[in-house]
């Protein structure tokens, strides 16, 4: 162990490793397209969890699975009761995503508690690297780090967005369970901090040319399914004025939703992902018209009121196409702010490694709103190059990956060593 002054800020971890294990990722649910064909559960993304507990092996850590599927690396680097550091974010990808989304946070947590477990080093905590089932929601949406923060519910997986039918195969697939699911919550005093390493998927980095993002707060994310029913009806000979068109309630209220966002709430962010015509052919005119809407916003009470007038508006655009309208809430992951604590500990990172940060709230979710309810959590984002994210134009520098991984290993030593 070097006995310098400086050890172990002096540490840095093993880029080339770190490379290779990338790649060797990359290549697991390759769509062909540039980008990655990882939804949670399904065969490519067991296949990545398999080939990250082959990594742990072989690293000579102890691989821990918990009854929600999150897969974790552990290393006891203090005595066998200290609390956990956590360190970690997801191998899941979004249909047809990027190679960097998730995948580079769980790779450089495995490469820092390898390079710790290397240089011998004693903390006052033990370190974990984990990988959090479903963060990207495709089947509920953070549904590991809610199961781990005791934050899931039997009701909440009755209607996940995923659909019941989908989130109940991935989990026979995975050899899960709901009653897993639920049981998974650990003891809060367990864990002494979290520490998330994420690609900003967005410009704000690039344009402001500075290497570092020291994550300020995560937004609020809420999902409705909502449809639009009207009648099916003969498409040539049904007058215009006498058909009650699902289509048109769906597609009015979906510009209704835009203009809503950029009039009224021009701080936070709508989507309608999903839409889907029934009966769907040419001659009939569209019986049941059904949206998934999701929107976000890092203020709690601008949620709310977006929350209502979107709602509003969905039955104001059904009214004036004299539809009926079903409104299915699915999820709601709450805004949150990430702790004084860890951004400290992220910034001392970066003047250790003389590079330049700059404090922004994410507008994407993360598993970190989760463990930010339990302990100390912070979020270290490297550049996006053109802000492209969720896919196959995703893309980090290299450079921005290695400083991203030697910032989670500093931050996590300042983090730990710095407890009173
Ligand atoms: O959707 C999100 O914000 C994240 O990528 N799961
Ligand atoms: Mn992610
Ligand atoms: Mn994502």
């Amino acid at each position: 162990m070097p006995n310098n002054s400086n050890f172990p800020y002096d540490l840095r971890i093993d880029a080339q490793r770190q490379k290779t294990d990338f790649d060797s990722l990359a290549a697991i649910g390759v769509d062909g397209k540039g980008g990655v064909h990882r939804p949670a559960l399904g065969e490519a993304h067991l296949a990545a969890r398999a080939w990250f507990r082959e990594q742990v092996r072989a690293a000579g850590l102890e691989l821990r699975v918990d009854s929600a599927g999150n897969h974790s690396a552990f290393l006891e680097c203090s005595d066998h009761f200290s609390p956990v550091l956590l360190l970690g974010s997801h191998l899941d990808s979004v249909p047809h995503g990027g190679r960097f989304d998730g995948a580079l946070g769980v790779l450089s947590a495995l490469e820092v508690l390898r390079t710790i477990k290397e240089a011998g080093i004693h903390l006052p905590v033990n370190l974990e690297a984990i990988d959090f089932t479903d963060e990207e929601g495709t089947l509920y949406g953070f549904l590991g780090s809610a199961a781990l923060t005791g934050r899931l519910s039997h009701r909440d997986l009755q209607s996940p967005r995923g659909g019941r039918h989908n989130l109940l195969a991935g989990l026979k697939r995975a050899g899960l369970s709901e009653a897993g699911l639920l049981n998974a919550g650990r003891d809060p005093s367990s864990l002494a901090g979290y520490l998330e390493l994420h690609i900003e998927q967005g410009p704000q980095l690039e344009r402001a040319g500075v290497r570092i993002g020291i994550v300020t707060g995560i937004v609020g994310i809420s999902s409705y399914r909502l449809a639009f029913i009207g009648r099916a009806d003969h498409a040539g000979s049904t007058p215009m004025l006498d058909r009650l068109d699902a289509s048109l309630g769906a597609s009015a209220f979906t510009l209704a939703v835009r203009r809503i966002v950029l009039e009224e709430f021009p701080d936070c962010v709508a989507n309608v992902g999903q839409m889907q015509i029934e009966p769907g052919v040419f001659n009939i005119v569209p019986q049941k018209a059904t949206l998934g809407l999701e929107f976000r916003s890092a203020d709690q009470g601008t949620f709310d009121r977006l929350e209502t007038i979107l709602l509003a508006s969905a039955h104001t655009e059904a009214q004036r196409y004299r539809l009926k309208l079903e409104v299915e809430f699915l999820a709601k992951h709450l805004p949150t702010p990430m702790s004084p604590l860890a951004q400290q500990a992220i910034h001392q990172a970066a003047e250790s490694l003389g590079l330049s940060t700059l404090p922004l709230p994410s507008g994407a979710g993360h598993d970190a709103q989760y463990l930010a309810l339990w302990c100390p959590a912070g979020m270290i984002f490297v550049p996006s190059v053109n802000g492209a994210s969720h896919s196959a134009r995703e893309f980090t520098r290299w450079e921005d990956c290695v400083n991203g991984a030697n910032m989670l290993l500093q931050a996590a030593l300042h983090l730990a060593l710095g407890r009173k």
